[in-house]
């Protein structure tokens, strides 16, 4: 770790460096954390190290969310959201952003058989109708063949940031206000959460955040109020069912107050 990086981990409280796992990990003891959220990062410095194109790295960050997603199912988590491609993303080069979403298409096809054994229901949260036809279709055939599945939701964020699902909340909320079918008054946490893309889902327990970044970047800003973050120097291409159970077990270790005593 940086000096530059663990000053900051000093500085804040919250978020804690990865430790090996001990041989019996908690997540095999103890209950799992419900809803797990990830902000997959380092795909590009993964790909620099190796003296690959960027996209290599990518396509290795689409292996890790296979494997994650299925140590996830494996543990017992109900629900896994990865911060796939964020609003801001589709300011990367051109050739990036269509490598990305080309990948995203083929992910979704490649995935399909293994989510329907494995019982995972897909879901997106986002501005999905940013995303090109094609992948857009791929997206809604899966969400639809999938959505009887009950072992466990995977959440992909796509064309997704915390501000924008809050800016479109913000104007559903006064569409309906300005048609005298909701009171300004009545609104609460309950109804903005209503009102928010993951209004199916429970908040995040947990954050994990790969690279070492101490960041939120515009995820999930209202639901991660009270959830605990984690941060391992591990680049996401490198992110494994392993380090997944170091997570957990950091986890695990942590006293959830929800700002009581
Ligand atoms: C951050 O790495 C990662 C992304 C911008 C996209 C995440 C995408 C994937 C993991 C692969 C595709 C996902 C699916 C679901 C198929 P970065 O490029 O910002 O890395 P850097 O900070 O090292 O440059």
């Amino acid at each position: 770790m940086s000096t530059e990086v663990s000053e900051r981990v000093a500085d804040t409280p919250a978020a804690i460096q990865a430790s090996p796992a001990a041989a019996v990990s908690d997540a095999d003891l103890l209950p799992p954390p419900r809803h797990i959220a990830i902000i997959m990062d380092g795909n590009g410095r993964w790909a620099r190290e190796r003296g690959l194109p960027r996209i290599k790295g990518h396509e290795q960050g689409a292996a890790s969310v296979r494997a994650v997603t299925e140590g996830c199912a494996e543990l017992g988590v109900g629900y896994l959201t990865v911060f796939a491609f964020s609003t801001e993303n589709w300011k990367r080069p051109k050739e990036e952003t269509d490598a990305l979403m080309g990948l995203l298409e083929q992910f979704i096809g490649q995935e399909l058989p293994g989510l329907m054994k494995n019982r995972i229901r897909l879901r997106a949260i986002g501005r999905t109708h940013d995303l090109p036809p094609n992948c857009r279709k791929a997206l809604q055939d899966a969400i639809d063949a999938t959505a009887q599945n009950d072992r466990m939701t995977l959440i992909l964020a796509l064309s997704y940031s915390g501000r924008s699902e809050l800016i479109d909340a913000v104007r559903a909320l006064c569409r309906e206000a300005l048609r005298g079918e909701l009171n300004p008054d009545d609104i609460d946490t309950a109804r903005i959460s209503s009102a928010l893309d993951t209004r199916d889902f429970p908040d995040p327990d947990l954050l994990i955040r790969t690279s070492g970044e101490m960041r939120l970047s515009n995820f999930l800003l209202w639901q991660l109020s009270y959830t605990e973050i984690y941060v391992t120097e591990k680049l996401w291409p490198d992110f494994g069912k392993d380090d997944l159970r170091d997570a957990i077990a950091a986890f695990h270790k942590r006293e959830r107050r929800f700002g009581g005593i």
